[in-house]
């Protein structure tokens, strides 16, 4: 396994953390986290609450309308896999990893790319924040409602960077709205407080959401050459590209 992939076993991250290391691999554990313990409440919200911008990742990636063959795309923090498989299933062509920190969720990506008998899209137990690739291996990054739950956001960003190839381009969606936005935390922490008699899980009770200087303010950390950041309805979305 590659030193910074997550242990595939629940409740186990991998040993001996490098220095800089993130309270991820410091030792908090999967079981800790809403996605993993309910993880069917989150699917249902992907499935029949949220925004479904395969469209918009398409029309803004490739205005052409379609990806070179080969095109190698990475998302992170893919949950239960629904644009990673939407957009290997659409482009046959494509490599498609998707990535993400929860076993239940990648459980679920799995089966739906097998249902799908897609043979282009794979699913990893990685943390976003310390990703398991050399530096410039990917074409596309995406990350869709990933912000909203990760601490580190900075060294998310960073992340984007060093795995993209030069000219590789980063597609970033995020919720606009509390409100709206915590309805999959709060159905998730009602249901696993009625489930087990206890509290802890590392998420927030509360989506945190960026306001537009906030978003604008994630990206001039890293050296893009282009940064186009727009909102639209409950959603603000972000495209940058690498020199
Ligand atoms: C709100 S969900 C978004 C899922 C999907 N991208 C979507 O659009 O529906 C956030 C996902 O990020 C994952 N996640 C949170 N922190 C992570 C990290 N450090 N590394 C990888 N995945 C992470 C969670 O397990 C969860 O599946």
């Amino acid at each position: 396994m590659p030193p910074d992939a997550i242990a595939s076993t629940p409740a186990k991250i991998e040993s001996s953390p490098p220095t800089n290391v993130s309270a991820l691999q410091a030792g908090e554990h999967d079981h800790d986290s809403l996605f993993e313990h309910v993880a069917w409440v989150y699917v249902f919200c992907r499935e029949h609450l949220f925004r479904d911008d395969t469209e918009r990742i398409i029309a803004v990636l490739w205005p052409g309308g379609q990806p070179g063959p080969g095109t190698q795309l990475i998302e992170l923090g893919c949950g239960p896999g629904f644009y990673s498989c939407r957009l290997a299933e659409r482009f046959p062509d494509i490599s498609v990893t998707g990535v993400d920190r929860s076993e239940s969720q990648l459980r679920w990506a799995r089966e739906r790319a097998a249902a799908l008998g897609l043979n282009n899209c794979r699913f990893r137990r990685i943390n976003a924040l310390r990703l398991s690739y050399a530096d410039a291996e990917f074409d596309i990054v995406l990350a869709s409602r990933l912000f909203t739950i990760l601490p580190e956001q900075d060294r998310g960003i960073a992340e984007m960077y060093r795995v993209l190839r030069p000219q590789g381009r980063c597609f970033i969606a995020e919720p606009r709205y509390a409100f709206r936005a915590s309805i999959p935390l709060f159905a998730m922490w009602l249901l696993a407080g009625l489930n087990r008699s206890r509290n802890g899980y590392r998420e927030p009770y509360k989506a945190r959401v960026f306001s537009a200087h906030a978003f604008e303010s994630l990206f001039p950390t890293q050296p893009w050459k282009n940064v186009r950041v727009w909102r639209e309805g409950r959603y603000q979305y972000a495209l940058c590209e690498k020199g």
